[in-house]
């Protein structure tokens, strides 16, 4: 939500920056700007509503004098609609400040009502404005960038991450952040700030991660990081695991085509390292053998797809670990009463790490005494540094706004939890099967991509002027039913529902009219001929009613043949693992009905890949 870059170097930063942008639109994507301090000291600025191409064609029209300090913003509009006027940089100080934000400024109504009273006007309904008119206060009292930055944030309540530069300090940008990411890049004689290591990977592959409520002043030669107050304080120092090249787009036609086609990769790459002598052993879960035994609960909590591979989780870490499982929607999740205390293991999912809801739901979870692991794909991340443990997917930078490659990660990162749990609990009994289960998976992954990719594709474009598409499952179908609804949704904006199936009778059936539309995902027979033969009664009783029936099955499952209008097929898994083999011909589809329509997949409207706001 709102991707941020800065700049301090030897070199002319508007390229650099707008490469920084480019990485990081994913965040946001309805407008950007960059602010430079040019070779005279004079603070330039350009701004457009769109697309970064907008700015870019704007810069082309007309240059903008450049220099080696510079900040860049792409906005998810949250005060103020997506226009020039709102869109980042916001100036003060007669326009020699430049302010980027990131995140809400909850009391932004106080400081702009105390602001104006000072005489103080505004130009645009941002809150980001109210804070760099108040730097620019702050800074006309001291002439010290530093201290008036750490004055304004001392002032702000609510989650952000702000960037700031005055032409008369040239050479520097001050960064702080709360609740919000911030992250330094480490260069040769430059350095690099950026909302994640994306924004300057291409330059340097070292970073350091910035704490809660922390500032740094970046120099061309210097970083330094001090508490709230002014306090040095040491940053965490990484090393990016990726390179600039694992985020372009390669010869795909989209990210997300890319990132579906990397899932045997990002599934291999998960599992990697974490089985040992046949069994599975999650190396960062080391020394946690008696909380893992001790816990009498667990509560996996997250957003979006990464909820949907939580509700996976349940099944698998009840199954091996034989102890009760919740999944909670992290914004529902703390503003109520839960029973959580210290035999509570609260399990995060998040892909970016980012996201405001779950983090918050991490953070209410340690405050009420739980115990909090975090299954994340991002290093550096804030929901990891937050928790006690965290368990790395290790799917790659994902870029595309549609999760899917950290969606198959995140799934296989829950198996392996359950895996290991089960083991340290005495509670899993077959881990030589499960281990082959896991380590065949990304092989078949891969089959299901060359043997259905054409076939599913082909199902797409015929089905372009579909007005509604639903989706059925049972067991882990489920969760499964409601990912191919939410991708369908999020990048071909058809209305797509996703249901238990057994809970069609109990109402959605009204739904089904002659040519609807209907994926069902019928689990293997081999698991259970009871499960299987209900599905395939859900099916008859929606095909009775007219229904298209789209049905993903295994491999051989013949029973299915007489009811179904087309047959997508997976090969043989065990139950808990077919939900990776079963999402992929769903994100396929979701990809190939959007393309058909003429859609961008990659920046669908009005979404943004991390939501760092409430
Ligand atoms: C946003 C994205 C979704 C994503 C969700 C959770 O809503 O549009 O694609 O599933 O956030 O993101 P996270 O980074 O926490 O997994």
């Amino acid at each position: 939500m709102c991707g941020i870059v800065g700049y301090v170097g030897p070199r002319p930063s508007q390229d650099i920056l707008l490469a920084g942008l480019a990485r990081l639109e994913y965040r946001g994507y309805d407008s950007a700007g960059i602010a430079v301090i040019d070779e005279n000291g004079s603070l330039g600025m350009r701004k457009k509503a769109g697309k970064l191409a907008m700015l870019r064609d704007s810069l082309t029209d007309a240059a903008l004098a450049d220099g080696t300090t510079g900040i860049g913003h792409t906005r998810w509009a949250t005060h103020g609609g997506p226009t020039d006027v709102n869109a980042h940089p916001h100036l003060a100080d007669d326009d020699k400040l430049a302010v980027i934000h990131n995140g809400i400024i909850e009391n932004f109504a106080a400081l702009r009502d105390e602001l104006a009273a000072e005489g103080v006007s505004f130009r645009s309904e941002t809150d980001t404005e109210v804070a760099a008119a108040l730097l620019g206060r702050e800074y006309a009292k001291s002439g010290d960038l530093q201290q008036a930055f750490r004055n304004v944030v001392n002032r702000l309540e609510g989650a952000f991450t702000l960037l700031a530069m005055h032409q008369d300090q040239p050479g520097l940008v001050v960064g702080a952040r709360r609740n919000s990411p911030l992250v330094i890049g480490l260069g040769d004689g430059e350095n690099f700030l950026g909302s994640d290591v994306a924004a300057f990977v291409e330059h340097t592959r070292k970073a350091l991660a910035i704490g809660q409520d922390q500032i740094v002043a970046i120099t061309p030669s210097e970083v330094t990081v001090t508490d709230f107050d002014g306090v040095v304080v040491e940053a965490q120092p990484f090393d990016v695991s990726w390179d600039a090249a694992a985020a372009e787009k390669g010869g795909w036609s989209s990210f997300m085509a890319k990132e579906v086609a990397e899932q045997p990769e990002a599934v291999a790459n998960t599992i990697r390292g974490r089985i040992q002598d046949g069994q599975v052993v999650i190396p960062e879960l080391d020394g946690l053998d008696d909380l893992l035994i001790g816990i009498n609960r667990v509560i996996i909590t997250a957003c979006g797809t990464a909820s949907y591979a939580a509700l996976v989780g349940k099944y698998a870490v009840e199954q091996w670990a034989r102890v009760p499982v919740d999944v909670e929607l992290a914004h529902e999740f703390r503003y109520r009463d839960p029973v959580i205390g210290d035999d509570t293991l609260v399990v995060s999912i998040s892909q970016s790490g980012e996201t405001m809801d779950t983090l918050m739901a991490v953070k209410y979870a340690r405050e009420r005494g739980a115990r909090t692991l975090s299954i994340c794909n991002t290093q550096g991340a804030t929901i990891p540094r937050e928790s006690d443990a965290v368990v790395y997917t290790h799917a790659g930078p994902e870029v595309a706004v549609a999760s899917t490659k950290a969606f198959s990660a995140q799934i296989t990162a829950l198996l392996l939890l359950g895996l290991h749990m089960g083991r340290v609990r005495g509670t899993a009994s077959d881990a030589a099967a499960d281990v082959a289960e896991l380590q065949a998976l990304p092989e078949k992954v891969a089959q299901v991509l060359a043997e259905e990719n054409d076939h599913v594709a082909q199902l797409a474009g015929w089905m372009a002027d579909t007005r509604s598409v639903l989706f059925l499952g049972r067991h882990v179908g489920y969760p499964i039913a409601l990912e191919g609804a939410l991708k369908l949704k999020e990048i071909s904006y058809i209305h797509a529902e996703g249901f238990a199936a057994g809970e069609l009778k109990h109402g959605p059936i009204a739904l089904i009219e002659p040519g609807q539309p209907v994926f069902v995902l019928v689990p293997s027979p081999r698991h259970s001929a009871l499960i299987h033969s209900k599905v395939v009664s859900n099916i008859q009783e929606i095909r009775a009613r007219g229904a298209r029936v789209i049905v993903v099955a295994e491999e051989g499952d013949a029973a299915v043949l007489p009811y179904a209008d087309e047959v997508i097929r997976i090969p043989l898994a065990g139950a808990l693992f077919e939900p990776v083999l079963a999402v992929v011909p769903l994100q396929i589809f979701a990809m190939a009905l959007a393309t058909a329509k003429g859609l961008d997949v990659d920046q669908p409207r009005n979404l943004a890949k991390s939501v760092t706001v409430e």
